[in-house]
C-alpha cells in the first residue's frame, strides 16, 4: 500500500526528546518495510513559541506560517536522523519534489509547504496527488468526537464516518477558539473530494499507527460507505434544524 501518516507535532514534538524520535523511527521503519511511506512532520511546541515571538514582533500572519513551516521542517530532519538510511535524506519542499523522492523506494519525510494551513493539509494533498491508499493522522487524541473530549465529558467517538460528517464536525470545532479540532477544513475537504480512506488515532504510542494499517483499528476511520452515508444525511437534516435556530449536536451511533 502507499500510504501517509501525519505525525502531529503535539506527539511527536510537545517537548523536544530523543527517545520520542527513535520510538517513532523504529516503527516507521518497519511500516516502510512493506509499503510506501511519506510522513508529515508538524512543528509542536517550538513552533508555537515562535509564532508567538515573531507575532508579538508585529510579524504578519503570512511571515508567522513561514516560520511555523520551518520548524515542521526542523521536526522531519530530526525524523529523518533518527531513520537514517531509511529515510530520503532530505524534507521535500513541495509535493512534486516529494512524488520524486518517493521513488528511491525510502521513506519520504516532510513538513509544511505554503502559508497559510496547517500539516494536516499537506498531509492530505500529498495522499490524493501520490494516489495513496490510506491517510493516517496521528493526532493527541484517539479518534473524532462529536464536540471536543477535552472538554465535554459527554462527547462520543465515532468507530467510522464520512467525509462529510468530518467537514461538519471540523467547522463546529473551528468555531471555538483554542479547540482541539481533529483535521483543519481544507484537509477535511481534500479528504472529501479525494475520498482518500482516512483514520485519526492517538499518536501518543506509535505502535497505534502500526496496528492501524494491519486493521487492528484503534481510531475513526472516514470512508464513504453505505452506513456512513446513511448517518451523513442523517447530518443534513440535523444541519437544517441548527438553520432554524436549534442548537444540535452532529449525529453519532456509538
Ligand atoms: P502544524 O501543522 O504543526 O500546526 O504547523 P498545528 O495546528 O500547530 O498542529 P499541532 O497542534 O502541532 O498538531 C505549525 C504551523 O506551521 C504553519 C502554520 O502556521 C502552522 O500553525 N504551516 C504549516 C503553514 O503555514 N503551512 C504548512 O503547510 C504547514
Amino acid at each position: 500500500m502507499k500510504i501517509v501518516v501525519s505525525i502531529g507535532g503535539s506527539v511527536l514534538a510537545r517537548e523536544l526528546q530523543a527517545e520520542k524520535f527513535a520510538s517513532y523511527a523504529e516503527v516507521m521503519k518497519e511500516i516502510g518495510r512493506q509499503h510506501t511511506l511519506f510522513i508529515i512532520t508538524g512543528g509542536g511546541k517550538a513552533a508555537r513559541e515562535y509564532i508567538k515571538v515573531a507575532r508579538d514582533l508585529g510579524s504578519d500572519e503570512a511571515t508567522c506560517d513561514l516560520i511555523g513551516i520551518e520548524l515542521t521542517r526542523l521536526n522531519a530532519r530530526l525524523l529523518i536522523a533518527a531513520l537514517g538510511d531509511a529515510a530520503y535524506y532530505e524534507p521535500p519542499l513541495n509535493y512534486k519534489e516529494a512524488k520524486h523522492a518517493s521513488l528511491t523506494g525510502k521513506i519520504i519525510v516532510m513538513g509544511g509547504v505554503t502559508p497559510g494551513q496547517t500539516t494536516d493539509a499537506v498531509s492530505a494533498v500529498l495522499g490524493e496527488y501520490t494516489g495513496a491508499d490510506l491517510l493516517i493522522n496521528a493526532t493527541s487524541i484517539d479518534g473524532v468526537y462529536t464536540s471536543d473530549p477535552k472538554k465535554n465529558k459527554d462527547a462520543k467517538k465515532f468507530e467510522t464516518m464520512t467525509p462529510h460528517q468530518l467537514i461538519e464536525i471540523v467547522m463546529k470545532t473551528e468555531m471555538v477558539a483554542g479547540a482541539n479540532s481533529p483535521f483543519d477544513l481544507l484537509a477535511a475537504k481534500i479528504i472529501e473530494r479525494s475520498n482518500i480512506r482516512t483514520i485519526v488515532l492517538n499518536g501518543e504510542d506509535p505502535r497505534n499507527i502500526f496496528d492501524a494499517i494491519n486493521k487492528k483499528n484503534n481510531g475513526t476511520i472516514i470512508e464513504n460507505n453505505r452506513k456512513n452515508e446513511k448517518r451523513s444525511n442523517k447530518i443534513e437534516l440535523e444541519s437544517d434544524t441548527c438553520n432554524l435556530g436549534y442548537y444540535s449536536d452532529v449525529g453519532c451511533d456509538n
